[in-house]
């Protein structure tokens, strides 16, 4: 019989509890998109701590919702650090005033932020695929994705224009500031004329690229036919419906951001030699995504890439994955390109350049 009065399984007893009741972080955070806190405390800029009662107040200003069980879910939080809790250790009244985690679920000027990303995760359609996880290991065939809601999640989403509108300002709110830091430091955009984008969604990385670089005359936008019929008219930017799995635009250079990742080997080596094909000699393509350290730790960098790893196995491909920088390696020699460099600008996203 264990010893149960140890530290070590007190700690242990702990932190079983804890993830046992995980779920209950993202719906909370999920709750307070909804709920369109963020914004009620943003105000603007003045992030004024406010106590539940005045959230509320500002979230249903015709009356009605409960003060008490908001402040149980900022309370929460807080101990993730989306909020800051400001206690009146007299009255013991709670406020809140969003922290730097907080304020990436605030729209900016555009309507964009991380809100629609919390949002898109948590659709119905994409939760009733969690609780058959097990059975990617069971049968990694077909995706716990499809095993729930009867098909592949892009052909699901394109049948759903309210599911595909909210992946576009989903990608869009994620990507503008990973491009905003990249582009502060990556010149491998010089000397390039023709830019493809493969995936590249509703245009937002191509629109900031060719801003970032004039020598870029011409940007085109591929993506499946009915994402780009949603994409807005870009200047410089002409958008390409089509299948990258059959062929893809010609280009100096090109670019893929967010897609190798759902992929499956051999399909992310179709992929890359359709790239391949579309390429000049000595022509790159650039890929960002995520990029799995070599070793598993606790750090919030492996746990974010090794949590969307599994998000990409429940939704997307079972056997569609996260990959090293090695794997992504002999990925790109096995597709014909035979150098390859990264640049590690940001902690989610490594920029992977394979060059012809
Ligand atoms: C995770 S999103 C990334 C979007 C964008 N590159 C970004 O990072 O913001 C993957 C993109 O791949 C596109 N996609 C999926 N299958 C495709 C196909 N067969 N051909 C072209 N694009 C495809 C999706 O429509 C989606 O826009």
């Amino acid at each position: 019989m264990e010893d149960e009065t140890t530290e070590g399984r007190n700690r242990s007893r702990l932190a079983i509890l804890e993830l046992a009741n995980m779920i209950s972080v993202p719906m909370s955070l999920n709750a307070i998109v909804r709920l369109n806190v963020p914004d009620a405390i943003w105000q603007g800029g003045a992030n004024t701590p406010l106590s539940a009662p005045q959230i509320i107040a500002k979230i249903f200003p015709s009356g009605g919702g409960d003060p008490e069980n908001l402040q149980r879910i900022l309370r929460m939080l807080t101990s993730y650090d989306v909020f800051s809790e400001h206690l009146d250790t007299d009255t013991t009244e709670r406020k809140y005033s969003l922290t730097e985690i907080g304020k990436t679920l605030v729209t900016d000027a555009d309507g964009l932020s991380y809100a629609s990303y919390v949002l898109q995760h948590h659709q119905e359609a994409l939760m009733r695929a969690w609780p058959l996880v097990h059975e990617a290991v069971v049968d990694p065939k077909s995706e716990p994705f499809v095993k729930a809601n009867g098909e592949p999640a892009y052909s699901y989403y394109g049948k759903k224009p309210e599911m595909n509108g909210l992946m576009q300002k989903a990608m869009s709110g994620v990507s503008v500031p990973f491009m905003k830091a990249i582009l502060e430091g990556y010149e491998g955009f010089n000397g390039v004329g023709r830019l493809v984008d493969v995936g590249g969604s509703a245009g937002d990385c191509l629109r900031m690229i060719l801003q970032k670089n004039p020598n870029i005359r011409q940007g085109i936008n591929f993506d499946l036919p009915e994402v780009v019929a949603k994409a807005p008219e870009i200047l410089g930017v002409t958008h390409v419906g089509g299948d990258m799995f059959k062929s893809i635009p010609e280009g100096d250079a090109v670019f893929m951001k967010w897609v190798l990742t759902t992929w499956t080997d051999d399909e992310c080596k179709l992929i890359m030699r359709n790239c391949w094909k579309a390429l000049p000699a000595g022509g790159k393509l650039i890929a960002c995504g995520p990029v799995l350290p070599k070793e598993s730790d606790d750090s919030h960098r492996t746990r974010a890439l090794l949590e969307g790893d599994i998000f990409v196995m429940t939704i997307y491909r079972a056997k569609g994955k996260h990959r090293t920088e090695e794997e992504f390696n002999e990925l790109g020699l096995s597709a014909g390109f035979p150098h390859f460099r990264a640049f590690h600008f940001d902690y989610f996203y490594t920029v992977l350049e394979f060059q012809k």
